[in-house]
This record gives structure tokens, sequence and C-alpha cells, in this order.
């Protein structure tokens, strides 16, 4: 039999036991929870390391492989995108039956066309496809109509002049370029914002999010006039099911089906409502009244300009966004354009130095209109200019890219 007090030391021996027992287990589990969370960090750091490698790798292969000037490229594809037959994509391969180069998620390439009825016509479209597709690059296209010149002739569009290419045909292209491409190191989660034929490049770059090892939250918005208009709609919801890190928002401004029976515009608050905070890197790209509406109100709502990356496709956006982006207006200045000895006189408003230069009649030879095919170089040989980005063709000093560039003070043009 036990006396009291052998009871009594026989209980604190077990209570010493037990607590050095629940000692020694929380130590292990604490030791075990830091090797997890050292294990954890090792994986982020080394996935994060080949990330890098990764890229290092893939822009060294761009420089290495890019190519100067036009290259023969052969279309081994064409599919009517929507049901209103106003977009069709074109897959590409080199017509030397060498690799394509590797491309930035948000890239374009720029195409040479020979459009009968309208001479060379020198156009950008973007990527489509995923910058990890090396099999081919695709580009989707928007047909636009045809217009008549001061004549009353009809003047055919390079678009349309795309939508009539059939596969086997052969069509000159300048490498892939752009600055509106995707910041693949950053782990920032991402809003992309597209509206009409701008949800070109964002596509590549949702491949891209959708490719990557590292999980990154991306919510696209793809706004569209109704569902006729729309393309890849169901390759977004497969995409959206797939990968739990992509978010798919379509608005429709003219819904018209029963189903989807409100019609509205994107607006800011609904970015606000859905996001809840402006920690986003953001890429807009879309028709003037979405990007004018959406891009000043990105910074009013107080996202940091430098995460907010847009592209215009066309001339008249760039230069509206410049009014609403610009902290100071322009000021008032001359241009000379000294072959042609005329002095204008430019204010804010008036664009770029290639569009005064039409106005006043000034011939300058003219491509792309957005700075990335160097057909519009024309010497500075006095003054100084400006862009709003820069531009994918960088001109030599002493020179400047007429129709992207804005004087910044007097200028004189060898124009
Ligand atoms: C970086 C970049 C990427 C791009 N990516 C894409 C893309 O992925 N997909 C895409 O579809 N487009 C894209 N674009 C736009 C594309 O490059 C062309 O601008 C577009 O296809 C229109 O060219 P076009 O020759 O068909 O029409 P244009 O002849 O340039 O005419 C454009 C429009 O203006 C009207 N117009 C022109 N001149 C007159 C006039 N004198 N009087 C009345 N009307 C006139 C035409 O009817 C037409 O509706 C991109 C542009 C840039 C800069
Ligand atoms: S026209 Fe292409 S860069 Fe100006």
């Amino acid at each position: 039999m036990l006396d009291i007090f052998e009871i009594g030391a026989a209980v604190v021996f077990v209570a010493i036991a037990a607590e050095v027992c629940f000692s020694a287990i929380r130590e292990i589990s604490r030791f075990r929870v830091a090797r997890q969370r050292r294990d954890l960090e090792l994986n982020v750091f080394q996935a994060k390391a080949e990330t890098l490698i990764q890229f290092e790798q893939q822009r060294r292969e761009q420089a290495a492989q890019t190519w100067v000037g036009k290259r023969k490229f052969r279309i081994i594809d064409k599919a009517v995108e929507n049901a209103s037959g106003s977009i069709c994509s074109f897959q590409l391969v080199p017509h030397d039956g060498k690799s394509i180069p590797p491309f930035r998620a948000g890239q374009y390439l720029t195409f040479v066309l020979r459009v009968p009825g309208r001479g060379v016509v020198v156009r950008c479209y973007s990527i489509s496809s995923s910058p990890g597709n090396r099999a081919f690059y695709q580009v989707s296209v928007k047909k636009l109509a045809p217009h008549r010149d001061a004549d009353g002739q009809e003047v055919p569009t390079a678009s349309g002049f795309m939508h009539n290419l059939a596969v086997g045909d052969i069509v000159d292209v300048i490498a892939p370029t752009g600055a509106f491409a995707l910041d693949e190191i950053s782990e920032k989660p991402l809003v992309l914002i597209g509206g009409g034929v701008g949800i070109t490049p964002l596509m590549s770059m949702l491949h891209q999010v959708a490719e990557a090892t590292q999980i990154r939250q991306t919510h696209l918005f793809y706004c569209a006039r109704n569902k006729d208009d729309q393309i890849w709609s169901r390759q977004l919801q497969e995409m959206a099911e797939l990968h739990p890190q992509i978010h798919v928002t379509m608005v429709l401004s003219q819904a018209t089906d029963e189903a989807s029976t409100t019609s509205r515009h994107l607006s800011i608050k609904t970015l606000q409502e859905q996001l809840g905070s402006t920690n986003y890197q953001f890429y807009v790209c879309g028709p003037s009244g979405l990007m004018e509406k959406i891009i000043p109100g990105l910074y009013d709502w107080g996202v940091p300009k430098a995460d907010v990356n847009y592209e215009a496709f066309n001339q008249d956006l760039l230069k509206a966004l410049r009014s609403r982006l610009q902290e100071s207006q322009g000021a008032a200045c001359g241009v000379r354009f000294s072959r042609s000895a005329q002095l204008l006189n430019w204010q804010e408003g008036d664009g770029t130095v290639l569009e005064l230069a039409e106005a006043g009649n000034i011939k300058i030879p003219v491509g792309c209109r957005a700075g990335n095919c160097g057909t519009c170089v024309t010497t500075l040989k006095e003054g100084r200019v400006e862009y709003l980005r820069p531009p994918g063709f960088k001109p030599e000093t002493g020179t400047c890219l007429a129709c992207v560039a804005f004087p910044v003070g007097d200028i004189v043009v060898d124009a």
C-alpha cells in the first residue's frame, strides 16, 4: 500500500514527466513548423530563381534570334473568331523554316502589306498566342470598313486586306517588339482590362499566367458590345475553371440575349467593388471610350502610374490620352518644316509632329503611326521632342519619330 506521501510524490513525478513530454512535443512541433517554413521559403526562393533564370534565358534568346527589317512568314491557319465575323486569327511561321524567336506577352508584330488600291501599308498586330508556344505566332485582326478619299474613291483598309488572306499566303513581318509587355518577374496580382479587339495582347498574358509555375492572382475584365462580337469566350471560361487564380468578368455594353439582360459599361466603381484595393498591376487595352475613362480613373483612385500599363491601337487615342494625363499642358510653340519652308504654330490638342505636318499638307512618309516601324523618322535640326511612352522603334540621336513625337518648345524638322 502506498502512503499519502508516496502517492503525492508519484503525482508530482507524473506531472513533471508529462510537462517534460509536452515541452518535448512542443519543441519537436516548433522545430517541424520551423523546418516546414524554411522548406517552403526555400521552395519559393527556388521557384523565383528558376523564373528569373528562365526569363533571362528568354530575353537572351529573343535578342539572339530576332531579325532586323522584314522577314517572310507563311499563314498556316486562319480562323474566324466571333459570330459577327469581324475578327479573324492568323497563325504564322517563318517561310525559311527556322524556329520563331521568343517574345514577351503583350508585344506585337509589324506587318508590311501590299494592299491593292492603297500601296504599301504598315500595321501592327498584337500577338495573341502564348509566349510558351514556340510553334507559331498568332495575331487576331478586326476588319475595318474601307473609307473614301477626297475624290470619293474607296480606300481599302489593311485589316480588310488581311481578312482576305488565305492559308499558304506569305506576308512581310517585322520582329516582335513593344513596351506593353507583361512584367513576368513581379509577384503583384494582375488586372487585365480589354475592350473589343484590345483583348488580343491580354490573351497572350493570360496564357502566360495560366502556364506559369508561380501562382499569380489575375482578374480579366473583358468588355465587348455583345456576344456576337466577343471572341474566345468559351476558352476564357475554361481557363478560369481550370486555373483558380484566373477570374474572368465579361462586360457587355449592348447585351442582346435573355441570359444577360444587364447591359453596362465597365466603371471604376465596378473595379473598386470587385478588387477591393489598388494593389495590382493593371494592363489596359481597348477603344478610346474605355481607355479615356479607365486610365485617368485608375490614377484618381490612387493606383501608382508605374502600375498602370496601356496600349493605344490608334493615334487619336494617344492625343486624347496625352491631354487627359499630362500634369501640365505643353506650351504653345512653333514647328518649322525646313524643307517645305513652312512655320506652323503648335498647341496642346494639335497632336503629334506628324499630325501637324498633315494638317499643313506637308508630306512625311508614314507607316504604322504608332512609333514602331521607323518609317516616319525625321531629322530634328533644332529643339527637343517628347514621347508619351518610349516608342518601340528607337530613333537615332538628332532624329525623331514624327508619328508619336510632341514638340517641347520651338523645333525645326527636316520635312
Ligand atoms: C501596338 C498596336 C497593336 C495593335 N494590335 C491590333 C490587334 O491585335 N488587332 C487589331 O485588329 N488591330 C490592332 N492594332 C490596330 C491596327 O494596327 C490597325 O491600326 C487597324 O487594323 C486599322 O488599320 P486599317 O488599315 O485596317 O484601317 P485604316 O485605313 O487605318 O482606317 C482606320 C479606320 O479609320 C477610318 N478612316 C481612316 N481614314 C479615313 C478617312 N480619311 N476618312 C474616313 N474614315 C477614315 C477607316 O474607315 C477605319 O474605320 C494595333 C495597333 C497598334 C499600334
Ligand atoms: S510611322 Fe511607324 S514609327 Fe512612325
